[in-house]
């Protein structure tokens, strides 16, 4: 089989972890990552193209010879790029346009689990004709009550609020453009009470599929799930709960549905699909779809993942997982995030990164870092270094990682020192 030279789109912790991992394998031939961040550049070639302008994407295919362009984040999946580079002749890793709606719109993705019979919250999309019926639907729920932008708001659309008065309030405050036009429509949904976990499969947008190790990440910025939501301070992976039974469960009544449904509806999606789920009295359901990897998730799913990457994605690309494996470690892996002062609000950039950035029992994948004129590495984003590390219990994996960040420094950084805390009682 040919080498390929392979473009991954994005800059964030996740895409480090997959370039560290793409890179990792011998049927790359080359690497690019656009933009990437300066610890993407230490395993591949970064291009100063923005994942936005697919005519940039394109020509830097061109360019150099790119034989796959595999997509990290949403917002290019949900704007198109899989429709618009396909019909141009280039293999694209990710779902199309229409499929990858199951992140772009939570009443798309409400809808196609009611028509799959996908277990999830009861719900109900409103717009502003029809908010008297959302007042009705949340005045028959129980507290707390669950309202979510319906497009992207970049991870800030959802509202989970106490009173019942003050969630018919807020419903009208969103339909009036409190997160712009992603909340034109908003889903309703009953609250569920369990404890959540992020399942990943890659498809090939046929019948096969591969599951990945699970994960679960710490969104609060507080220890002890205290505190404002953020992209995410940390994760482990496994997740205790997640054993064969409830696995077992996840596969027969969520991922063959899904993957059955999508190509039932002529959904094309060869990537990954991201399966946020919560554990209800042991019984899984589903709170969100998203067409990408998760951050940090990806930060200890690639550590585990000991098939090569670069098959999995041709084979899957070209629309047949066929016999690749997708096998891992029984070795557990933690990743602690390591944060600028004052995320998820304001913060702010350019603090000198130092201490030890290869520590032996640990590995850092850069997120919001950058390199400033003088070649000194700084901070440039709330989420600015991921570190994992692996070991033969969660526990062990969580303190090589506390041991590795007490030797960094940059002002105002910031971590959660509870990591894993959770699942390891
Ligand atoms: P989402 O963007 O849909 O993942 O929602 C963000 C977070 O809100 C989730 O990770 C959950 O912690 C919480 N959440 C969303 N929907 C529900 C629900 N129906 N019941 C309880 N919590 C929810
Ligand atoms: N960590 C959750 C996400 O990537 O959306």
């Amino acid at each position: 089989m040919k080498n390929l030279n392979i473009l991954l789109l994005g800059s964030g912790g996740r895409e480090c972890a997959i370039a560290w991992k793409l890179a990792s394998s011998p049927r790359c031939e080359h690497l690019y990552i656009a933009p990437g961040n300066p610890g993407t550049a230490t395993y591949g070639t970064n291009l100063p193209v923005k994942p936005m302008d697919f005519e940039a994407v394109e020509r830097a295919v061109r360019d150099n010879n790119v034989d796959i362009v595999v997509v990290g984040n949403e917002d290019p999946l949900v704007g198109g790029i899989y429709d618009v580079l396909t019909a141009k002749g280039i293999t694209v890793f990710g779902p199309s346009r229409a499929a990858a709606a199951l992140e772009g719109s939570k009443d798309f993705a409400k809808e196609f689990m009611a028509r799959h019979s996908i277990p999830t919250a009861a719900h109900l999309t409103v717009t502003a004709d029809t908010v008297a019926e959302g007042d009705r639907f949340l005045a028959s729920l129980q507290a707390p009550y669950v309202l979510k932008a319906d497009g992207l708001a970049a991870g800030k659309g959802v509202l989970i609020i106490n009173d019942l008065e003050q969630a018919q309030k807020s419903s009208r405050e969103m339909l009036a453009g409190q997160f712009g036009a992603a909340s034109a429509r908003v889903v309703i949904e009953e609250f569920l009470s369990g404890i959540e976990c992020s399942v990943f499969v890659i498809t090939d947008g046929n019948s096969g599929y591969r599951i990945l190790p699970v994960a679960k990440d710490y969104k609060r910025v507080g220890e002890g799930d205290t505190g404002l939501n953020t992209g995410g301070m940390g994760a482990v992976s496994p997740v205790p709960f997640a054993d064969d039974t409830f696995m077992a469960k996840v596969e027969e009544r969520i991922i063959r549905p899904t993957i059955d449904g999508l190509r039932a509806e002529g959904l094309v999606y060869r990537g990954f699909i991201f399966l946020g789920l919560i554990n209800v009295g042991g019984e899984p359901k589903v709170i969100e779809y998203n067409v990408r990897m998760g951050d940090p998730e990806t930060e200890v799913v690639m550590p585990r993942l000991t098939s090569d990457l670069v098959d999995l994605i041709e084979a899957a690309a070209a629309g047949n997982l066929g016999d690749v494996p997708a096998q891992h470690s029984e070795q557990a892996a933690a990743t602690v995030i390591a944060v600028s002062g004052g995320y998820p609000e304001s913060y702010p950039k350019g603090k000198a990164i130092t201490g030890n950035l290869q520590p032996s029992q640990s590995h850092i994948f850069h997120a919001g870092t950058a390199m400033d004129a003088a070649g000194q590495l700084v901070t440039a984003g709330g989420r600015v270094l991921a570190v994992t590390s692996m070991a033969d219990t969660l526990q062990e994996a969580v303190n090589k990682s506390y041991t590795s960040l007490a030797e960094i420094h940059f002002d105002g950084m910031y971590y959660r020192r509870d990591i894993g805390k959770d699942v390891l009682k």
